[in-house]
């Protein structure tokens, strides 16, 4: 059953034309109103296009807009798009943007967010998009839902979800791609080569017209209500990550090629794992730019 959210504008700062959504207790009003700020929501803006280069940019561009008619720490800001021309993975690869699957930014100001280690929170992150993905897929559909550090989503083996992290001014920009309805095919060679893709739906999951945008819009919310009491103990964090975590999945270092073996989570978000070739352990810090 779905409830109307009481929503209220504070100020309407864009005259965009775009599918926006202002947020009362989870609950989502979809109307064709300018971008706009829900007063007392975790998520204060939210805004769907139906087509963009690459959200991060969208998301960029909304902070911009925002800033210069708004007070600097007005929120969460959060964009999706239907279709993507344009979208960045990580390393500068490229992100599959064919309409159907979800491709959404999420900008959160770095500077409120009250996590320590700072490293933790591409890991809190990802235990916040797996659950949202798990909820939607059959059951039993007989694959495990995993993260495979530092927040990729795997179903069994495949990866059906990734995670770029950019910083923009103190702007933590967090983009996320799910293939709800496609998997691209990945190269297994060259600089976009990666992990297989599957994606929801060949689990099970609805992916008609309209279920990327709840999607995209419930994963904001669950990123936004978490970011408004993140002050989570780090401990917190590793057990939850550690509890989802692909324990069995072989990670490849990327620059030398060699196998390694999952072992443990540290408390500061370095993942120690085994060698294959000298059976030594090692410690991987995640690229991050903060
Ligand atoms: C990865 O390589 O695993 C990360 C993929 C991140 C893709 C998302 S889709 C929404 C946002 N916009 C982009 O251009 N990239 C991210």
């Amino acid at each position: 059953m779905r409830s109307t959210a009481v929503v209220v504008f504070a100020a309407a700062v864009s005259s965009l034309r775009a599918r926006t959504a202002a947020l009362s207790s989870g609950m989502a009003e979809f109307t064709t109103a300018t971008t706009g700020r829900a007063v007392g929501s975790a998520l204060a803006s939210w805004t769907w296009l139906p087509e963009v280069n690459s959200t991060m940019e969208e998301a960029r561009r909304l902070l911009r807009e925002r800033a210069a008619v708004d007070d600097p720490s007005s929120g969460v800001l959060a964009v999706g798009a239907a279709a993507q021309l344009a979208g960045r993975g990580t390393r500068g690869r490229a992100w599959l943007g064919a309409p159907g699957n979800v491709f959404l930014t999420v900008a959160l100001p770095f500077s409120e967010l009250k996590l320590r280690p700072r490293r933790l929170l591409p890991l809190r992150v990802g235990t916040l998009i797996a659950p949202q993905i798990a909820s939607r897929l059959a059951a039993p559909h007989g694959r495990r839902v995993a993260l495979k550090w530092p927040n990729d989503v795997l179903i069994g083996e495949d990866k059906v979800s990734g995670v770029l992290i950019e910083m923009d001014g103190d702007d933590l920009l967090v983009g996320i791609g799910v293939n709800l309805r496609y998997a691209p095919d990945v190269p297994t060679s060259g600089a976009d080569r990666g992990r297989r893709a599957t994606s929801m739906s060949a689990h099970g999951a609805d992916a008609s017209d309209g279920t990327a945008e709840a999607l995209a819009h419930a994963i904001a919310h669950a990123i936004a209500t978490w970011a408004r009491g993140s002050d989570d103990a780090p401990e917190r964090v590793v057990d939850d990550w550690s509890a989802l975590a692909s324990w069995d999945a072989q990670l490849q270092l990327r620059d030398e090629g060699t196998l390694v073996a999952p072992l443990s989570l540290e408390s500061d978000g370095r993942l120690r794992v085994r060698r294959q070739d000298t059976g030594q352990e090692q410690l991987l810090v995640a690229e991050y730019l903060y």
